[in-house]
């Protein structure tokens, strides 16, 4: 399955051949009946193509579902606010220099590596965004973002999934999820650069699903007379992306059973961690977390809570600023732990979670957005305020349904600067810095003295690919192993 399709969103030319009239006319009565005939106000003014695609786009909607959302995020006042009863902070396996267990970490580490060694771990992306803050323009994974060579996010991360690979002699296998916006642009960009050294039959791109966007009323927006205002579904859609394109079943006939899954934004991802791998092995979690601790009381992260025996995470937006800024006893911030979306998936999990039953399913969240459609008379509307609402599942929402879910302390500075905004916070200038940082750090930890500033960024420029050094331990293998070593200045890149 190295290029299969997501589910409800497969390209429309295929899925519409063998579909009769009678399929069309029976797909269109149903929109009329659920009240959505807007959705082929211009179907008799579409050439044969255009018809074809509104078609398919129209069989992939959920009627049913999307009535429900309609229902209870649209219209009900019970939308408005989360149940924050019982919530209680979770706890989190501290790390040995914050007072964590030692013993306990390096059991967990070998756990992790004997798992490696077995070929039962598998790297998952999730790559379906819109990317709409960065504004970049194509597959957000294409962004260059390392501070020599200016390698690509999904450069990075090859190259990490590549040299764990090697280190633990059994290459990984590698899935990643796109949209159908970037899907084709996300396979050529690989397949230009030859799968960055990785083997192309290991690599597997499939397509999350879509959800249609409504106006305040609830009626389906209309992107153009012959598409619908279609978006991917959220992260938390990458669990029914999983089964439905195969994936997990690919999982199970090689022998994998544990997904380690992040975000195409964040290069510093320790995205094979033995350590995070063995928490999560160990204590026979379903679902496990990386947390950091926040960095101020109204950092806009999610917060990791305990709710009557469910861990949950409570958005910034969701938990009272009075709670956000609560101490202990000892004027530490009560609500610490925040979410970096850094997560260890069990496979049947992820296949439970996607095949629902009783009671088991993401909740939609509502996003009240900008959505470009087009009038009653079928001209394009660019909207200057938000228009409508979209759909998404948050893949955080399924640790109250895991057992035994871990949560492992690890550090910023290690794990985590996304690429979020053009510019400020979160940029592509504060992730460089923060990988000029780590390089520096690993550098400085093998006696190397390199001037930096009071925030640890060196005043030179160097650059480690992760073929060299892909974490503390690697890198320092590497370093002491190289003869002669390298004089440390401006431009060094080692590899
Ligand atoms: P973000 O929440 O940062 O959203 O996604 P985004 O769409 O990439 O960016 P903005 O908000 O439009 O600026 C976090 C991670 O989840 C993935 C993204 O690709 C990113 O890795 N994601 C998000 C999906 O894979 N699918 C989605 O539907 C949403």
């Amino acid at each position: 399955m190295s290029s299969a399709g997501g589910g409800r969103g497969e390209p429309a030319g295929a899925a519409l051949d063998g579909i009769s009239m009678a399929t069309h006319e029976s797909l269109i009565e149903s929109f009329q009946r659920a009240g959505q005939a807007q959705v082929f106000a211009f179907l008799d003014t579409l050439g044969p193509t255009e018809r074809a695609r509104l078609l398919a786009e129209a069989a992939e909607v959920d009627l049913a579902e999307l009535d429900r959302l309609n229902r209870t995020l649209l219209n009900s006042k019970a939308a408005a606010g989360i149940d924050l009863t019982d919530l209680a902070p979770a706890p989190y396996e501290k790390r040995p220099e914050h007072g964590g267990d030692g013993g306990a970490w390096a059991r967990a580490k070998a756990a992790g590596e004997t798992a490696l060694r077995e070929g039962r771990v598998a790297a998952f992306t999730v790559a379906g965004g819109q990317g709409t803050r960065l504004g970049y323009d194509g597959p957000k994974g294409t962004f260059p973002v390392t501070p020599l060579r200016a390698k690509s996010l999904f450069q990075v991360f090859a190259e990490k999934i590549r040299a764990a690979g090697v280190r633990y002699g059994r290459p990984l296998h590698w899935f990643i999820m796109t949209s159908h916006a970037n899907h084709e642009a996300t396979v050529a960009f690989f397949a230009e650069h030859r799968h960055f050294g990785l083997d192309p039959a290991r690599v597997h791109f499939f397509r999350q699903g879509r959800m249609p966007a409504v106006d305040f009323s609830g009626k389906i927006l209309l992107e153009t007379r012959g598409s619908l205002a279609l978006s991917p579904d959220g992260h938390g859609g990458s669990l029914r992306a999983l089964s439905r394109s195969g994936a997990l079943d690919l999982m199970a006939r090689e022998g994998i059973d544990t997904l380690s899954y992040f975000q195409v934004d964040n290069p510093l991802v320790r995205c094979i961690d033995p350590a995070f791998l063995g928490w999560h092995r160990l204590a026979g979690s379903e679902m496990s977390s990386k947390m950091v601790p926040k960095a101020y009381a109204e950092e806009k992260v999610g917060h990791f809570c305990r709710q009557r025996g469910r861990l949950v995470v409570v958005e910034y937006s969701d938990l009272p600023m009075a709670m956000q800024r609560e101490t202990d006893g000892a004027g530490g911030l009560r609500y610490l732990a925040g979410s970096i979306a850094i997560h260890v998936l069990d496979r049947e999990f992820v296949r439970r979670m996607a095949e629902g039953g009783e009671g088991v399913a993401l909740p939609f969240h509502r996003a009240d957005k900008k959505i470009p459609t087009i009038d009653a008379a079928g001209n394009p509307v660019k909207p200057d305020r938000p228009n409508g609402v979209k759909f998404e599942l948050f893949v955080f929402d399924a640790l109250p349904f895991a057992r035994h879910p871990v949560v492992i302390e690890t550090l910023r500075a290690d794990d985590f600067s996304p690429v979020k905004n053009a510019t400020g916070l979160d940029s592509p200038v504060t992730c460089r810095d923060d990988q000029l940082r780590q390089f520096a750090r690993w550098l400085r930890a093998q006696g190397v003295a390199l001037p930096a500033d009071a925030t640890g960024r060196p005043e030179v420029a160097v650059e480690v690919s992760p073929l060299f050094g892909y974490d503390e331990d690697s890198f320092a293998e590497a370093w002491r192993a190289r003869r002669p070593q390298p004089e440390v200045r401006e431009g060094l890149y080692l590899e």
